[in-house]
């Protein structure tokens, strides 16, 4: 037997956390909607209000990032858009995306612990901190600093966006190199404190950043196909051996 407490059929209606789709057509937001299969009940517009911030926040990077080079490389190869949309969800891991899952576990399976306690271990242990770090931004990531003086305004700023905001600080005082809260740390940390279990975390990058997926994947479908690949003299280092011919031995055995 399936079970489900989402959605349901009665009739020629449709039942979305118990309310007639009919119903919610027209009268709220994606942002709403999206709030209501999630969490089972309606958002205020303080809830509503955060959620769209984070989503915003997470839209679109650039061309550069793993994911949206798998997109538009896989559409290059021939492919229609689903194929690069799913592509691009694919290369969401630990290093890009999956982090906002990592950091929303960590800081809701150790809120008890101290910042100090938890950078000591992961650093102790050669491991990343997820949410943390940033490619270009060094000094601060201006999305997260956003979203958490959002969650302020609204409400949302409690002890998840503070042991957030303690870890950046001993991550420093610690590494002796500031490694900034990223876009991840932020939405998980607002994430955590609006009630929303870490397993969802993925989820969150996955409604953020398939609009610009979507988007990139459908240009890419004008480009001349094949058009993703590297150029080996200027993109490749080659490491491997030298030309060589294959020992006699070899040839002509069947
Ligand atoms: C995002 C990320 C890949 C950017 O990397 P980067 O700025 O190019 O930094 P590098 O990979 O060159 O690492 C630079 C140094 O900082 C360290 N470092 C970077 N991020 C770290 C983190 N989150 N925790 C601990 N150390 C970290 C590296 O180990 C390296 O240390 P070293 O100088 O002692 O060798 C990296 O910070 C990271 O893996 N962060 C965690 C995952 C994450 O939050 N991803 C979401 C990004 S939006």
């Amino acid at each position: 037997m399936w079970k489900t407490a989402i959605s349901t059929h009665v009739g020629t209606k449709a039942l979305v956390r118990g309310y007639e789709l009919e119903e919610l057509v027209g009268n709220l937001t994606f942002t709403e909607a999206i709030y209501l299969v999630l969490k089972g009940e309606l958002p205020t517009e303080k809830e509503r209000k955060m959620l769209d911030v984070m989503f915003v926040a997470t839209i679109e990077h650039s061309i550069a990032p793993p994911s949206v080079i798998a997109a538009r490389a896989v559409i290059s190869g021939g492919n229609s858009l689903n194929v690069g949309v799913g592509a691009g969800i694919l290369a969401f891991g630990s290093a890009h995306g999956g982090a906002l899952e990592d950091i929303m576990k960590l800081l809701q399976e150790n809120i008890n612990k101290t910042a100090e306690e938890i950078v000591r271990e992961y650093l102790s242990q050669g491991k990343r901190i997820p949410g943390f770090g940033h490619r270009f931004f060094k000094d601060f990531d201006p999305r997260a600093k956003k979203i958490l003086s959002y969650a302020k305004e609204l409400g949302f700023y409690g002890k998840y966006c503070q042991l957030a905001e303690d870890i950046e600080k001993e991550i420093e005082k610690q590494k002796g190199k500031k490694l900034v809260m990223n876009v991840d740390g932020a939405i998980a940390a607002v994430a955590s404190e609006m009630g929303f279990d870490w397993r969802l975390g993925k989820g969150f990058f996955i409604i953020g950043r398939v609009p610009g997926l979507v988007a990139h994947t459908y240009e890419e479908l004008f480009e001349k196909p094949f058009s993703k690949r590297l150029d080996e003299e200027k993109d490749v280092e080659y490491l491997g051996k030298e030309h060589r011919k294959l020992p006699e031995e070899y040839k002509n055995r069947w």
